[in-house]
Formats: structure tokens, sequence, C-alpha cells
């Protein structure tokens, strides 16, 4: 197979380096840290690691807000770490995604600290975005409602307004600006030479600006996409880019371009009706998404996820859903943040296990590669008590021993608490525990991606719903060359029989991949079954 195309095929794992294991006892997780544990992501089975920024930042939106894109923030390790690193994933055939934060830097950041000094209209000032008139641009939609009122701030020294997407703490660098355009070039040539395999963008559907327009999804954001893209081809070959557009399908789909923009893009739109669809028990949610996706070209591929560090973001659902997902999702208030819900999968499914595996087999059965968040194949909780989104980037929970195992820092030296509550306390919910027990969901999670692994069908196969009476059952095939995978997912807490015709499967017999149970055929190529109460089957012929 074209490793080039190796997005198609991967199982990704998301993991801020603070958070998965403290090698110096400092209470902060590191790269040293993260190399030690190296071991356990291959157990799982994963194929590639995305990890979060890790630059110096004061660290005000969790390193999103960066002040030098050159180096490794200390409290991490240093570049020979970061070197390290990427040589000991390498080596264990994981790739390595790191973020590229292109949108907008720190305030504390030279390039800002510069541009508040420098006149109006010079170079440096134009590294960024000012105004006199707040009201420019008043289309514009504000993201982080629950803390900003503008997306401009009124800068004192510098005498103007500046532009922010995000936090005020985060100027919008200037993409009309020549030379910014060059810095970011550098920046990717920088990383690419440690032998970086793709780059999420973060951010991305927000670089330009225009007048009488919602600033985003704008054709120069497109423009700069497709430079981007032709510069890795032509520097970096086989490096891929990662967007994070937070967008309808339509819009969503438009960052593949025409196959020339990215290589990979993250489903927003389908996340939460997977969460509807469980809740009401309902496959029309997914089915509808699915429907309204545009085809992507051929050496394209969407990121699929669950969760991760954000909020469960309900920015792309009609207000009707949004209240529904809150009210179902998260009658505790404390729950709900910006337009999302800030709580972790287990919470969300009620520490149920059937359902946790059911959205996990909808997860790798979709089209897309997988992402998943660290700490949800073992099913860890989330603490509200603490601001932001911070309650779902808790200590890594390791074993039952101090800290859990993150850290042999005194604990009030943490970066965060691990989660305090009983149900997902570390001596409940821990690697260890579940590495010695082969029902747990440590080893039911190393089982979906060592089969999903074998099953090129499912990276790369079209998808075609087939229409069963209950609504509640979702049928689907994946045909991919001559493999073909026939799905089933009961949404609904009931057990129900399904008379389903799998002609398509082509045999007699058929197995069914999580338990190998051979289920014989009758002459009218009827499968008659019973699906438990959310429960899923993977068939082939066999
Ligand atoms: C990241 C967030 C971050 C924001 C601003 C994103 O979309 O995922 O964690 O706060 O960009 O940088």
């Amino acid at each position: 197979m074209n490793d080039q195309l190796w997005y198609k095929d991967a199982i990704i794992y998301e993991c801020p380096v603070k958070s998965f294991r403290d090698s110096n006892g400092d209470g902060i997780g590191d790269f040293k840290g993260l190399i030690e544990k190296l071991d356990y992501l291959e157990q799982l089975g994963i194929t590639a690691i995305w990890i979060l920024p890790f630059f110096p930042s004061p660290l005000r939106d969790d390193g999103y807000d960066i002040k030098d894109y050159y180096t490794v923030n200390p409290i991490y390790g240093d570049i020979e770490d970061f070197r390290h690193f990427v040589a000991e994933a390498h080596r264990r055939n994981i790739k390595v995604i790191i973020e590229l934060v292109i949108n907008h830097s720190s305030d504390q950041h030279p390039w800002f600290q510069r541009a508040i000094k420098a006149p109006r209209d010079s170079d440096e000032r134009n590294y960024y975005v000012w105004s006199d008139d707040p009201e420019k641009y008043k289309e514009v939609r504000i993201i982080f409602q629950d803390f900003e009122k503008s997306n401009w701030t009124w800068h004192e020294e510098a005498g103007q307004y500046y532009w922010h997407r995000f936090f005020h703490h985060q100027p919008d660098l200037n993409f009309d600006h020549p030379p910014v355009q060059e810095e970011i070039f550098r920046i990717l040539d920088f990383w690419a030479a440690f032998g970086v395999d793709g780059f999420r963008l973060d951010a991305i559907p927000y670089l330009f600006e225009r007048e009488n327009s919602s600033g985003e999804n704008l054709l120069e954001t497109h423009d700069f996409l497709k430079k981007l893209r032709a510069y890795i081809d032509k520097n970096h070959k086989g490096v891929m880019l990662l967007a994070e557009a937070n967008m309808w399908p339509e819009d969503s789909a438009a960052y593949f371009g025409e196959g020339d923009e990215c290589h990979m893009n993250f489903h927003f739109p389908v996340m939460p009706r997977l969460y509807m669809g469980l809740k009401k028990m309902d496959r029309s949610p997914i089915i509808e998404i699915l429907n309204q996706t545009p085809q992507i070209p051929e050496n394209c591929q969407w990121a699929t996820f669950l969760r991760n560090h954000d909020e469960l973001t309900l920015e792309m659902v009609t207000l009707e859903d949004r209240h529904y997902m809150w009210d179902q999702y998260a009658a505790d208030q404390r729950a709900r943040i910006n337009l999302g819900i800030r709580l972790r999968l287990a919470r969300l499914m009620d520490n149920d296990r059937r359902k946790i595996e059911l959205m996990n087999v909808l997860l790798f059965s979709l089209p897309g590669t997988p992402v998943l968040y660290y700490g949800d194949e073992i099913g860890m909780g989330d603490d509200l008590t603490q601001e932001d989104r911070n309650g779902v980037r808790t200590p890594m929970q390791w074993n039952d021993q101090i800290n859990g195992g993150f850290s042999e820092a005194d604990t009030s030296l943490l970066y965060l608490p691990t989660v305090p509550d009983p149900e997902y306390h570390f001596s409940k919910i821990n690697v260890r525990k579940q590495i010695d027990d082969t029902d747990s969901l440590f080893h039911w999670t190393k089982n979906l991606i060592a089969l999903r692994k074998q099953l090129n069908v499912l990276g790369r196969g079209d998808l075609q719903f087939i229409e069963v009476a209950n609504k509640s059952i979702l049928v689907f095939s994946r045909s991919y060359k001559s493999e073909k995978i026939l799905i089933l997912i009961n949404l609904s807490d009931q057990q129900l029989d399904l008379r389903l015709d799998v002609t398509i499967l082509g045999t007699n017999k058929i197995k069914e991949l999580f338990n190998a149970h051979v289920y014989p055929i009758d002459e009218d190529k009827v499968l008659n079954l019973e699906l438990g109460a959310w429960d899923y089957k993977w068939l082939v012929s066999g």
C-alpha cells in the first residue's frame, strides 16, 4: 500500500504531553514521561499520536497561546527530548502529529510586543489585525461566548483595537501581510525537519477577515491552504495536514479542496449526531448528516472522533438540537460551556460499558480515521470543579498508587488534581488494573483497534445504508475492492429482532468479527438474529 496515504488506515491517539506522565516529579507531564509510555500506546495498537501544543506559552489557553514557535516549553523538556520522542515513536511505527497554531499567537509573542510599539501601518504593526473602529467585521460571530464579548480588544499602548477570534490574549495574525505567511512556512520547515509526520491546523477557517462576511471559510483562506499544500508536496512530501474546521458538511469538505488542500479534516458535524442518535434511539440524525456530507477526493480522509480536549461542540447543530443535547447530556449546568458540553465519554454514557462500546464501534465503522482521546480507552472521568475545559484534561490514571502513577510529586504540585469522583477515581479506574483484567475496556479497545487494522475496508471503503424497519437499528455496508462488511448497530435499550437480506456478502455462511460466531444463512439469503440492547455486529462472509 502507498505509504503516503498512511493516514487513511491510521488510528490516531490524542495526547497532551502535560497530562500523560511526569518523569521528573514536578507535577507536570513531559516528553521523557511520554517516551516511557510509548510501549503502552504500542500495546494499545494506535498508529499515530497527536500531541497538543508544547511550545513556550503563558498557558492561558493550554498552550494554544504560543510565544515562541521554535522550541519546547521547558516544563515539558527540551528540543532534544522532542527529537528523541519522535525517534522512539517512529521505532514503534507510530507517526507523530503536532499542532500548527497559526490563526493567532499569544499576546506575549515578540511579534505582538513589537507590533504594539511599532508605528501604525508599519511592517511590524501589520503582523496583526488592527482597527480604530470596533464595529468593523461586525457580522463575525464570537466563539468563546462565555469568556469574550467582542472580537476586538482595545490596546492602550498601540492606541488601536486588535482582532481576536478566541481569547483576547490571542491576537489573530494578519494573513494579508506577506511576511506573516513567510513565517508560517519557516515554522513548518523547522518542525518537518524533525521528521514530524503531520500537522493539525488549529482554527483554520478564520485566517482572513473581509468586510460584509462571516470571516469564515473565505476564498483567501482556501488559496493560502493551496499554497501551503503545494509547499508541503514540494518540500515535505508525505507530511499530512489535518484541518480543524468546525463547520457544516459542505463548508467542512471544502478544506480538502480538490485534493490540493488538507489531507485530513475532522468530521465535526457527525460527532454530536452520534450522541443524538443514541439518546433518541433513532438512526436518522446520523444518516441525515452523512447523506449531506459530500464525496471527498481519493487522497483525502475524514478524521472522526467522539471526544477531544475541548468541549463537545454543539456549534454545528440547530438551536433545537443544541437544547436537546444540553437537556439530555448536561442536566448539570456546570457541564455546559460556550456552545457545548465539557464531559468525557464515559460520563456522557453514564459509565455504561455497553454504550461506551457502541459509540466506539460506530466511530470505528464510519468512513474516516478514528481519533481517540487519551484516557477514554480506560473510561476515565472528568472534574467539573475545574475551570474552562480543564475538567477533561486531568492526569492520566496509570495505577492505584500516589497520583494514579502519573507523578511522584507532592499531590499539591500536580498541574491539575486527578479526578476526585469515587466512581472514576484512579483507585478504581487505572491502566494497570485494566491490563490485568482481560475483560476490561482497555482490552476491548485494544481488540477493536486490532480488528480495524485488519480491515482496510473500514479506512478506505464506501458506505451504503440499508433500510430496515426499526428506526433504532442502523445498518450499513462498507465496500472496498473485494472486501465487504455489514455493520449492525442497535441504538436502543431494548432487545430487537432483525431479519436482514445479506445477499451483499455473497456467501452461505456469515461470521461476526467480535465474537467469531458463525451464522447459517437460509436459501433466501436472509439472516435472522437478535440484537441485544446497544448491541453491535461486524459481519463478513466467512
Ligand atoms: C483548540 C482549542 C483552543 C482554540 C484556540 C482550538 O480550536 O482546539 O483548544 O482553545 O483552538 O486556539
